[in-house]
């Protein structure tokens, strides 16, 4: 098969992630990377690769089908702009754009020069999310009524641009378009309620962290909860369903399923608790529950690329538009606090 041939635009720690990707897919020919950082072009020439001098050399590249763009958030819609009307298909990255206004343009641009735009959802495919939809599948916990999807960590706000707004700075556009995605994947009914708090524990101009709470008219209520400044980690994901609870740890998958088997405890007697007593809250007896373990599942390897040259044949997008766009209308609506909404 005739490989893809592709330039990066951005060839920072995203565009070498794709360079290695791509490279190990087989199904890409890497023509050259632009990058304004003489050092990310050093990086490049040492790995092999050729570097133009600006993008006007990608758009007179001989049979180049495709650009990459791993640049700075800001920059996705101005090479948008550029590259689709010279008729150069595109993978660009997440977030596609700031907001889901400049998104539409984006798409137009595409449609209208009968280009590909396919953007970097590749979330979608981890193991850990493939788990959550697994779980909801086998129907193992019951009606599942309340999901917490947590990505936390303590190294702060990483690089330069990540914290400044102008830039598409933030741990919303970085972290949030990932995890939103993920849930509207999830749970496809309308969101209703969105409701979200911002922190800025480090004191920058963006939001080092957040709490999203979003209700979906399914019934479904789900956290999302992003912290750059957390030393005891939370759980990936955890999971409540009317007959028991799942969580899942971290990204390798650790985690259990414990499964009610009788509901009423007939041994539950009353604990002390802190500095009084409970009996609602006591541990339940094991004998009245089951531990399951996860379900496995099996993560496509370079399924988001394979997408992409699939459609350049005319398939369909695995990231369709009409989802990017309602992610981001979603994270719209979460800079304003808390809203009633129909998305
Ligand atoms: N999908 C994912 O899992 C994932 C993970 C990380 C980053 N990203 C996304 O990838 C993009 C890049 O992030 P990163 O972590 O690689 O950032 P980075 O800072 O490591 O790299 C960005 C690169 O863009 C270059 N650049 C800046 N202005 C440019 C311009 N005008 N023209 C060309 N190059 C320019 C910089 O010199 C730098 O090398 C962002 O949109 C980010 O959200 C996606």
């Amino acid at each position: 098969m005739k490989k893809i041939k592709i330039a990066i635009v951005g060839f920072g720690g995203m565009g070498e992630w794709h360079y290695r990707q791509m490279t190990a897919s087989g199904l890409f020919e890497i023509a050259g990377i632009y990058d304004i950082s003489e050092e990310r072009c050093a990086r490049a020439r040492e790995l092999g690769l050729r570097v133009w001098q600006s993008p006007a050399f990608i758009a007179i590249e001989p049979a180049l089908d495709a650009v990459l763009i791993a640049t700075p958030n800001d920059l996705h819609l101005p090479y948008v702009e550029y590259f689709a009307p010279r008729r150069l298909n595109i993978i660009c990255e997440k977030p596609a754009a700031l907001t889901s206004g400049y998104f539409d343009i984006m798409n137009e641009l595409a449609r209208k020069n009968g280009i590909v735009l396919a953007v970097h959802q590749n979330r979608r495919w981890d193991p850990d999310f493939l788990t959550v939809k697994k779980i909801k599948e086998e129907g193992s916990l019951g009606e599942i009524y309340d999901v917490e999807s947590a990505v936390t960590g303590s190294h702060g706000i990483p690089g330069a641009w990540r914290k400044e707004r102008a830039r598409g700075g933030g741990m919303m556009l970085d972290w949030g378009v990932h995890l939103i995605d993920q849930l509207l994947q999830f749970d496809n009914s309308e969101v209703v309620d969105v409701d979200c708090e911002m922190s800025y524990a480090e004191g920058f101009e963006v939001e080092d962290g957040f709490c999203l709470r979003l209700k979906f008219a399914s019934g479904l209520s789900a956290r999302i909860l992003v912290d750059t400044n957390c030393f005891i980690n939370r759980p990936r994901w955890r999971i409540q369903g009317t007959l028991g609870t799942a969580v899942i740890e971290n990204w390798d998958r650790k985690g259990e399923i414990v499964r009610v088997k009788e509901r009423v405890d007939r041994s539950l007697c009353g604990v002390k608790a802190g500095n009084g007593y409970t009996r609602t809250m006591a541990d339940r007896s094991q004998s009245t529950v089951e531990r399951l373990p996860l379900p496995s599942v099996e993560a496509e390897e370079f399924a988001f690329y394979k997408n992409f040259v699939s459609a350049l044949g005319g398939g369909e997008l695995a990231v369709k538009p009409e989802e990017v766009s309602r992610v981001l209308k979603v994270m719209g609506i979460s800079t304003l606090g808390r809203l009633p909404v129909k998305i």
